[in-house]
């Protein structure tokens, strides 16, 4: 972290942000972050990493300005979020609109940027290419597997070529193998458009595989406990980079570090609590 004001060149920058929501109690609202300040330089890939309800989600849609922090800032290039095209969003749960047909739904988020026809089609295409889903362009997502959806998602987000990616547990949902082919068309992608990713994942091992940098949230109130640097080498795909002691290292203690987090949650229900 730079001091003083934000600059373009700080690229994501939280700094001391709170968010709360009501609860029950009209006294007592859930604080769900509380004082994060983190900063994702320009072209890193940043994986934040933490048990569910930790307000991973949360802290995404402080970054698109879907949400307000209610104290601290959140800049982006040293301007204040507002979602558009600078900024990809992949959702967790795909968010496809379901009367539209894959080419559709990727030329939606290009609908402001003054393209022609024809520029238009092309971006369309060429991303529906990159995801590999050519041949069912003119499917509707109801006919999609889950990883078809998902890759779907990751083409809309990718096809304004957007400085910011942010990224809500992409690949949890879909099956492993897909997801390794996923990881590393993310990364090739990644190195190729140097964008800024925010990648919300509670795998360890994804964290490891993807990011420059791990941040490790806690629950209730979300705090960064550490921001780990991922120091492997790149790429990480074309040697079996699991097998390295330093993988292994990273693994054991980032592991260690998530069942601490989730045995000291006094909301988690392991172990009949
Ligand atoms: N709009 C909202 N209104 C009330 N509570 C919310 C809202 N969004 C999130 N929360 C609460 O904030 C906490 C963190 O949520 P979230 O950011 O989705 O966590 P994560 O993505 O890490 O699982 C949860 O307890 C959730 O219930
Ligand atoms: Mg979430």
């Amino acid at each position: 972290m730079t001091g003083g004001q934000p600059t373009p060149q700080d690229g994501v920058v939280f700094d001391r942000v709170g968010k709360s929501f009501p609860s029950g109690d009209k006294n007592n609202p859930t604080v769900v972050l509380h004082e994060i300040s983190l900063t994702v330089a320009p072209g890193r890939f940043v994986a934040v990493l933490g048990p569910s309800g930790c307000g991973k989600t949360t802290l995404l849609r402080l970054a698109d300005g879907l949400n307000r922090p209610d104290t601290g800032s959140v800049r982006i290039f040293g301007r204040l979020p507002q979602p558009g095209p600078d900024i990809g969003f992949v959702f967790q749960s795909f968010r496809l609109i379901p009367w539209a047909s894959v080419a559709q739904n990727i030329a939606f988020g290009l609908a402001d940027l003054g393209l022609s026809k024809r520029e238009l089609d092309d971006r369309v295409a060429h991303h529906i290419n990159l995801v590999g889903l050519t041949r069912v362009a003119n499917a509707f997502p109801a006919a999609l597997s889950g990883g078809m959806r998902q890759r779907v998602a990751l083409a809309r987000a990718l096809a304004p070529d957007p400085r910011v990616l942010l990224m809500d547990e992409p690949f949890a949902s879909i099956d492993a193998q897909t997801r390794e082919l996923m990881q590393i068309e993310l990364l090739k992608i990644w190195a190729q458009r140097q964008s800024t990713v925010i990648f919300v994942t509670h795998s360890v091992d994804e964290a490891i595989l993807l990011a420059d940098q791990s941040v490790l949230l806690a629950p209730r109130p979300g705090r960064v406990v550490e921001v780990l640097d991922v120091d492997l080498k790149r790429p990480r795909w074309v040697f079996d980079t699991q097998t390295l002691p330093r993988y292994l290292e990273l693994k054991n203690h980032l592991s260690a570090q998530m069942r601490k987090l989730v045995l000291s949650d006094p909301s988690s229900d392991f172990f009949g609590r």
